[in-house]
Formats: C-alpha cells, structure tokens, sequence
C-alpha cells in the first residue's frame, strides 16, 4: 500500500524566495519557526488557569498587541513586523482572569482574509505588492495598542490609527481623530501628558502618500476633550525611521536614526530601510506650543541605533548636553554649552513612557485615562574623564562638518570612520543590523 505522502507528495511553498500556490505553509525560517509560529488565533478562554493567587483587589483589564501573520507571506525571507497586528486582553477580577484575542480587521486583514492569501508583499513596500491592492492601506497595526477616549488605538508607524472596543476587541475602524489628521502615517507611540491629559503624537514620512519616502515631519497635540491644539510640519536632513519621541513640559525629542529609506530600492523590489553606516543617529529638538517649521533643531551623535528606547536618547541627550559643560576648557565651547543649558533647564529632561501593553481600569468606557505610567526623570550616567575628552573633541569636528555641509545646502555621508571613533552609545551595530530590515 502505498503511503499517504506518495500520493500527496509534499510540495514546496516557496520558489526562489516567493511564496508558490495558495497552500497555507509558512517558511521555514527563524521568523516563523519554534516560538515565533504564528498563532493565527482569535478567540475567548473564559476563566483561565493559572499558578499562584491573583489578589481579589485587582480589577482591570491587561492589553497585548503583536505581530502575527494570518497568512504564509509573499516573500519567503519577510520579517515578523510585517504580521498582522494582533490583540489579546486578559480580563482580571474576582480573582479571575478571562483571555480574549482578536486580530485588528484592518482593510489589508479584510482584503487577505477575502483572497485566503497574503496580498501585500515586503515591509512597508507597496511596490511588491498583488496588484489587486493598489492604493489600499497598507499597515497591519501591529506595534502598540493605546487607550484613548473610550476606545483602543492599534498603531504602527506606516499607516493611521484604528480603533477597536476595548470590551469585544471588534474593530471599529481607521481613526482620524475626528477628521482632524489626515496624514497617511502615524505613530507608534504617543505619549500622554499626566498634567493636561494631551495626546502628543507625531509623524514621519509623513507628506506625500506615506510610501513615498518623504522628509516631512508632523507632529500634533490634541486635548483631553480630542480636539487638536496644536500642528507642525518640519523637515528631516534625510529619510530615515523616527520610531518614537520623548517628551517634556516644553519640547518633543525624535530621534531621527540612519535606517534610511530608498524608493529606488523600494521600485527594484528590495527593502524600504537600510542602515547607513556612515550617517549619524540625529535628534530634532521641537516645541510643544506654536511650533513653526524653523523651530526645528537637530543635534547629532555617533552612528549607533537609538529609537526603540526613548528613554535611552533622552539620557544621551542629556549626557552630551551636559558632560562637556563641565569638563571642556575652552571659553567658546562653555558659552555654547551654557546657552544649551539654558534649554536644558527648561526642557527638564522628564518624559512620559508607555510601553505596548497597558492595564485599563474596569471603568473602559470612561474617558479618563488613569493608566499613564511616568518614570523618574533620567540622569547623566559617569564616564571617564578622558573618555568625555575625546567625545568632546569628536562632537566640536562633527559639529564643524554639519555646518560646511549645511552651508553647502547637501547633506552628504560623513567620511568613513576609524574602528574605535564608532563606539556606540546606544549599542553597537551587529552584523545583521546592518544587513538592512529592521523595526516596526
Ligand atoms: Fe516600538
């Protein structure tokens, strides 16, 4: 007799890297392999088991949003932050918990789940996408889930906002803020002013149609009662992922990185980012109130990763702001350190973090976001003397350069650097970073 696989022989899903067939076989890769399986679930457990004692005082709602591809992707080599966004609420009280998941039915989930097919092809690149999906909205709301005025926001960076009920999970739809932003992005990670209740939020790539690689920076501020305050549009020296901010009383940070964007790579098939290696990580200083394209202000670090952890750029900021006040001789340099101070001191260096789970009060419904977690303000960590030196003396030659290239009106790569001028604040690149895709 002959076995089960000679007559239904098993037939590879992936031809040279591209997704063959409508069968549902996911590649066979470190992305979708062992713990990064998609789940592919929606549904409810009601009264979950669990270990130990959930105290019966506990009354709230824990929040969780990932990635995870519904379907096999296009591209056999794609990355996990192209999966559908995913939300899982676990309900807690009475010393209960109840398990909900849903993914968020954006038009791309809507349009995958009609086809039985993956639709959309690399991160962020509609120019490998079926063409049946033309001019639909890409994103997959996959990076951060946030309560807002009785609803959840499913945000990731490529696309707006949708809005689900916090009690079903069922999506209600793309979330405009009432029509008031119309830009075809938005961020990951808004943050929340404890005092006021603001929204402050921000966009990038944010001018053309958010698949364009545009440099144009928006951000935005919108009061507790959703009416929006405040709107500003910059330009960025060059297209590159601005991932998350760092606010304070006054100012907004965005940490600009050199993951840079590249529509002819985008138009040949490749991937949208690429890390430059010989840019370095920038960081636009902008006011919360009455912001005008001028008002941007860039300050510049070695080339290192810096977005995923705002709190980190705000402390490094606040290390290359402050160190070389203290320890570099020259006059000239301390008057310009001094007037950076002066920022500094109103900037106050504090910021409000939200990470992409949230515990929501019982109450849902109300529009009183109680949930903000605020952290300590950051500060400067030590370092050695001679280290700051050379730092120092490393920031005034870049600092030189940036204004020639400015005044030149290009904004070129820096030369080529020595091993041990590349030392990282933030991390040192590894070999696959540099490859190309990252982020979400
Ligand atoms: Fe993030």
């Amino acid at each position: 007799m002959a076995h089960i696989y000679d007559l239904a022989p098993e037939v590879a899903p992936y031809v040279d890297g591209r997704l063959s067939g409508d069968r549902v076989k996911f590649p066979d890769t470190d992305v979708f392999r062992s713990m990064n399986k998609p789940s592919r679930i929606e549904g409810d457990v009601f009264d979950l088991e669990f270990s130990g004692t959930i105290p019966k005082d506990i009354n709230g709602t824990f929040y969780r949003i990932q990635p995870d591809h519904r379907f096999p992707p296009l591209f056999e080599d794609d990355i996990h932050f192209n999966g559908d966004g995913s939300v899982t609420a676990i309900r807690i009280r009475d010393g209960h918990a109840d398990f909900k998941q849903r993914y968020v039915h954006t038009e791309r989930y809507k349009l995958e789940t009609a086809a039985r097919r993956s639709l959309f092809g690399r991160y962020r690149n509609p120019y490998t996408d079926n063409e049946s999906v033309r001019g639909v909205i890409r994103t997959a709301s996959n990076t951060n889930i946030t309560f807002w005025r009785g609803m959840l926001l499913a945000t990731k960076e490529d696309g707006p906002p949708y809005a689900m009920d916090p009690v079903t999970l069922e999506t209600i739809g793309r979330y405009d803020f009432e029509g008031q932003i119309l830009a075809p992005t938005f961020t990951a990670h808004p943050k929340f002013d404890p005092d006021t209740g603001e929204m402050l939020c921000f966009a990038y790539e944010a001018g053309g149609n958010g698949s364009d690689c545009s440099v144009d920076v928006a951000v935005w501020t919108i009061d507790a009662d959703g009416v929006k305050t405040e709107e500003a549009w910059y330009k960025a020296p060059f297209a590159g992922m601005i991932h998350d901010c760092g606010v304070s009383k006054n100012y907004m940070v965005l940490p600009l990185t050199p993951i840079k964007m590249d529509l002819d790579r985008m138009k040949r098939g490749g991937n949208k980012f690429a890390w430059d290696p010989q840019e370095d990580q920038w960081y636009g200083l902008v006011p919360r109130r009455g912001g005008k394209p001028e008002d941007i202000r860039w300050f510049r670090a070695d080339n290192g990763m810096c977005s995923g952890r705002t709190e980190s750029c705000v402390r490094l900021l606040a290390f290359f702001l402050i160190f070389p006040f203290f320890s570099f001789p020259s006059f000239i340099y301390n008057v310009i350190y001094i007037y950076i101070y002066i920022y500094l001191k109103e900037l106050h260096l504090t910021y409000f973090s939200q990470a992409s789970t949230a515990i929501l009060p019982a109450a849902t419904r109300t529009r009183t976001a109680t949930w903000w977690s605020t952290s300590p303000s950051p500060t400067a960590t030590s370092s050695s003397g001679s280290r700051r030196t050379a730092r120092t003396r490393a920031r005034s030659r870049s600092a030189t350069s940036s204004a020639a290239r400015r005044a030149a009106g290009r904004w070129t790569p820096r030369p080529r650097r020595t091993r041990a001028s590349r030392r990282r604040w933030c991390g040192r690149p590894t070999a696959s970073s540099r490859a190309s895709t990252t982020a979400s």
